[in-house]
């Protein structure tokens, strides 16, 4: 594979000398059911374009971390199929998967295994065949993204639960997929650990980097993603730009499954305002047509 330094686009189609792809994801009629029975997947058909911001929510249970573990082939549908770039994931070599999707566990102590903060987010880039100063470059540039530059000694396991869950991100993004999967990033982060993801979001998004993200916090949702796919017992029941999946229109909708508006959403709606998802939408909103 050909690699670049630094912060370079190295993915997908380069190796075969075509320019740079981010491939496609398809989900086509998906059904799942755990060895025990429980259906956590009901006919979900969903289309991911190359380089979209996409959240997932839903409440507790409604099948959003087991869609995820469809996306990089560590689960496999009962039925229907999953598409990435046009492949059946089935039929994909794990290898050229796991270099095109790079999923960050909710829980980091089911990814996290390595005695050391720096083998950790060594490992995924050296088992795509990265080395020397470009791995080097790699896993110092994940380390500084998440916070995480000065523990790079550290053994994981002395880091609290918040930097681990920020080192298994790091040891994501050192892989440098074109595809990106975040499994509930802000859990347990204070407002700076917040910001490193919401920046991690972006940085991946401004590269054409398709991000997902499951969260349950509807602020960072709405801020930082351009379409939302509302979850639940297993189905699609929302899916479209911030602006209408939190439209007063569909809080019954949000409501039956638990999950409250962004507060900028509630204020807006309260003051006659019309659709509010984002701070900057309200504040929008309340200024006078013509103030600048
Ligand atoms: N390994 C498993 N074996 C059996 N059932 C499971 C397993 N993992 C999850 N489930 C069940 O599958 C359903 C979907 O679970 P999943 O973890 O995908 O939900 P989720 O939306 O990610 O929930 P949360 O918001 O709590 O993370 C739930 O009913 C859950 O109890
Ligand atoms: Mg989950």
């Amino acid at each position: 594979m050909t690699t670049t330094a630094g912060r370079g686009v190295d993915w997908a189609a380069s190796a075969a000398g075509l320019a740079p792809a981010v491939p496609s994801i398809e989900l086509d009629a998906v059904c799942f059911a755990y060895p025990d029975g429980t259906r956590a997947l009901r006919d979900v058909s969903l289309r991911v374009a190359p380089g979209e911001r996409l959240a997932i929510v839903g409440q507790n249970g409604s099948g959003k971390s087991t869609l995820a573990r469809h996306l990089n082939g560590l689960l496999r549908p009962t039925s229907g199929r999953v598409l990435v770039a046009g492949v059946d994931v089935a039929a994909q070599h794990v290898a050229r998967l796991a270099a095109l999707v790079g999923l960050a566990f909710q829980n980091p102590d089911r990814q996290l295994f390595a005695g050391r903060v720096s083998a950790e987010v060594e490992f995924g880039p050296r088992n795509l065949g990265i080395r020397g100063a470009e791995l080097t470059g790699r896993v110092s540039a994940a380390l500084e993204a998440v916070g995480l530059a000065d523990q790079a000694a550290t053994n994981p396991y002395d880091l609290g639960y918040s930097r681990r869950k920020l080192l298994a991100l790091a040891s994501v993004l050192a892989m440098r997929t074109p595809i990106l999967i975040l499994d509930e990033p802000t859990t347990g982060q204070d407002a700076r650990g917040v910001v490193r993801i919401r920046d991690v979001v972006a940085d991946a998004a401004a590269e054409g980097r398709t991000v997902i993200a499951i969260s349950h916090d509807m602020t960072f949702v709405a801020e930082c993603f351009q379409r939302v796919v509302v979850m639940r017992a297993g189905r699609v029941v929302l899916d479209g730009p911030p602006d209408i999946v939190f439209a007063e229109q569909a809080w019954p909708e949000l409501r039956a499954t638990y999950l409250e508006p962004p507060l900028a959403a509630r204020v807006g709606s309260r003051l006659g305002l019309g659709s509010t998802p984002t701070e900057a939408a309200l504040v929008a909103a309340l200024k006078p047509a013509n103030a600048t």
